[in-house]
């Protein structure tokens, strides 16, 4: 056996090397953003000194860092303002995408987004960052009562029992019997997979080795999801105080919250909160003076988003080029620098402070049907009052849109809705009743996912916004396997002629529902599998309107140019 070097990876579960944690757990992306900073450019000249003060080839880094949107000049320092080319933006009317569009940005409850110069702004709203939850009756798991109005503070969290839960099981409190009542509540991932966070956070507590991670993914790139937005802007020591429960269960001193390069208050936030919390005594090398230690520390993603998928991120996290990791070995027991690692959303820890007060009995309770919990739901696109709501989950879309998000525009008819931000399917007015919980939209080969449910009224193109989310996948795609890498090329190209873009590329629609089977099965990742869903759609839940562009060169919303 050897100990493994700083930055080596083990590759395979037989691997006869020791994974150690680097004393920086992720040094790279911070190197990187300095050196941006400081040269404005990541060229060559740039990057040689930096690969060597890293250790690390300097093909490495270039091939890092040409992968992600704001390490280019023409984005990040341009005091042009860029808008928002996404699926949700889109549907405000004029065509956004050009060479400084960005990808979306997390404020669709107030489009169109812009970008200028590392600032993201909504329209119409400066404080969107610190928008609360809109107000929904019941019990709430994650923002309990109205006061969310601005950023908690430390006093203020402390005076709600924050901590409470840490102090209790640092200090001796049964750790086993904590873990069973997380896996009791029936908690299951919030980022879009849906694993049972029991599960995972026995297995990595079970994994072999003495040091172990809990990342959080605080990347939200998904365009219609804006829900941990809320969290990382209004409640940062909730997140903290969970990732140190995390931590504390599992046997991890080192948490690292990847935050995507788009919210940067957030990150002044969280900074604010760790300071306030060491200095408590909260976290740090001894909690309250405990043998337990736990050290959070926050890297800023810089626009990309298949990192949002748990193994890119990590590569990310390593300075590697993010693009997803073959699995297995899963990062329960190969994780970040080959390490076992609890990799969780941020919406998702932050429900188990709540869950350890109240019990599992009292979560299980606060969803509908078999669903355990609420969740936040982001609520976008054709709606009166777009924003989160947290609700029980198992909510149907039809509650979600006219009860709480206040309907549509008068006299205008819903068309369809998405799940999943975009990526669980493309639904249509004969799904309204659907429960929004893990199962039953599987049966209709969709996914709730992160939760997010952009709305579509008469006045929109389902054609036209399945052909803007196949621009998303295309330039969001890591380019790794090639079912993914040249389906988002031709399906694009399709609906680009479909909707009047450009002209047919020739490949016959058989052809593109074969392309499109082999993407949903042979991609690498979520993205590939999921980029198809959309044109799907349009094969079968929205046959005519898909048929009228094709053979009659109709639109009826008359947003295509036919
Ligand atoms: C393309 C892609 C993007 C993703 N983006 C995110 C993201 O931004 N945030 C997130 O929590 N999970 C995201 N996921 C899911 C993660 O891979 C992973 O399932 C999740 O972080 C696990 O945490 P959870 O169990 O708490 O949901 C993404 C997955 C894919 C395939
Ligand atoms: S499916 Fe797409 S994003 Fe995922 S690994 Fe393959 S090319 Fe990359």
């Amino acid at each position: 056996m050897r100990p493994v070097a700083q930055g080596e990876r083990i590759l395979s579960t037989d691997s006869h090397v020791i994974p150690t944690l680097p004393q920086d757990p992720a040094p790279g992306l911070p190197a990187l953003h300095k050196a941006f900073e400081e040269a404005g450019d990541l060229g060559n000249g740039t990057l040689a000194p930096l690969a060597e003060s890293l250790g690390v080839p300097l093909a490495d880094l270039v091939s890092a860092a040409t992968f992600y949107h704001y390490f280019s000049p023409d984005l990040a320092d341009t005091d042009e303002t860029a808008m928002c080319g996404g699926p949700v933006c889109s549907l405000t009317g004029a065509p956004r995408e050009g060479e400084h569009a960005i990808a979306c940005p997390g404020l669709c409850d107030h489009p169109p987004a812009q970008h200028r110069s590392g600032v993201f702004t909504a329209s119409g709203a400066p404080k969107a960052h610190f928008e609360a939850p809109l107000p929904t009756p019941g019990e709430r798991a994650i923002f309990p009562g109205d006061g969310f109005t601005s950023t908690e503070t430390l006093d203020e969290y402390r005076k709600a029992s924050g901590y409470e839960e840490l102090l209790r099981l640092a200090h001796g409190g049964d750790l086993e019997a904590a873990l069973e009542t997380v896996a009791a509540s029936g908690l299951v991932g919030r980022g879009g997979a849906a694993f049972p966070v029991g599960v995972k956070w026995r297995a990595v507590r079970d994994a072999a080795g003495d040091e172990k991670v809990v990342v959080c993914n605080a990347d939200e790139g998904e365009p219609g999801t804006f829900k941990d937005r809320a969290i990382l802007h209004l409640r940062p020591h909730l997140l903290l105080e969970a990732m140190a429960i995390s931590g504390l269960l599992v046997g991890a001193r080192t948490g690292v919250i990847y935050l995507r390069y788009e919210y940067p208050q957030a990150f002044e936030v969280l900074t604010e909160a760790i300071r306030e919390a060491e200095k408590a005594g909260l976290l740090g090398a001894s909690i309250d003076g405990t043998e337990f230690g736990f050290s959070i520390h926050i890297r800023r993603g810089a626009g990309s988003y298949v990192c949002g998928e748990e193994t890119a991120l990590l590569n990310s996290l390593e300075g590697k080029r993010p693009w997803p990791r073959e699995r297995p070995p899963y990062p329960t027991t190969h994780g970040l620098w080959g390490l076992p690692t609890v990799i969780n959303n941020v919406e998702t820890l932050s429900t188990v402070p709540a869950i350890l007060r109240n019990g599992a009995d009292w979560y299980q309770a606060l969803g509908l049907g078999e669903s355990a919990g609420t969740k936040l739901y982001s609520l976008s696109g054709k709606v009166n009052r777009p924003g989160n709501y947290e609700l029980p989950l198992g909510t149907t879309p039809r509650q979600l849109i006219f009860d709480y998000g206040g309907g549509l525009a008068e006299g205008r008819h819903i068309k369809a809705f998405t799940l999943g931000g975009i990526s669980g399917g493309l639904l249509g007015e004969a799904e309204l009743d659907m429960p929004l919980d893990y199962k039953a939209p599987q049966k209709l080969g969709a996914f709730l996912g992160s939760g997010g449910v952009v709305v579509l009224d008469d006045t929109c193109c389902v054609v036209d916004f399945a052909r803007t989310c196949l621009a998303f996948y295309e330039d969001e795609s890591c380019g790794k396997c090639f079912p993914c890498r040249i389906g988002t090329v031709r399906l694009r190209e399709f609906l680009d002629a479909t909707t009047g873009r450009a002209e047919s590329t020739g490949v016959r629609e058989a052809d593109l529902k074969d392309i499109s089977e082999a993407m949903a099965h042979l991609s690498a990742c979520g993205l590939g599998q999921s980029a198809p869903m959309p044109l799907q759609a349009l094969w079968t839940r929205f046959a005519d309107e898909m048929e009228e562009h094709v053979n009659q060169h109709t639109c009826r919303a008359g947003v295509c140019s036919l």
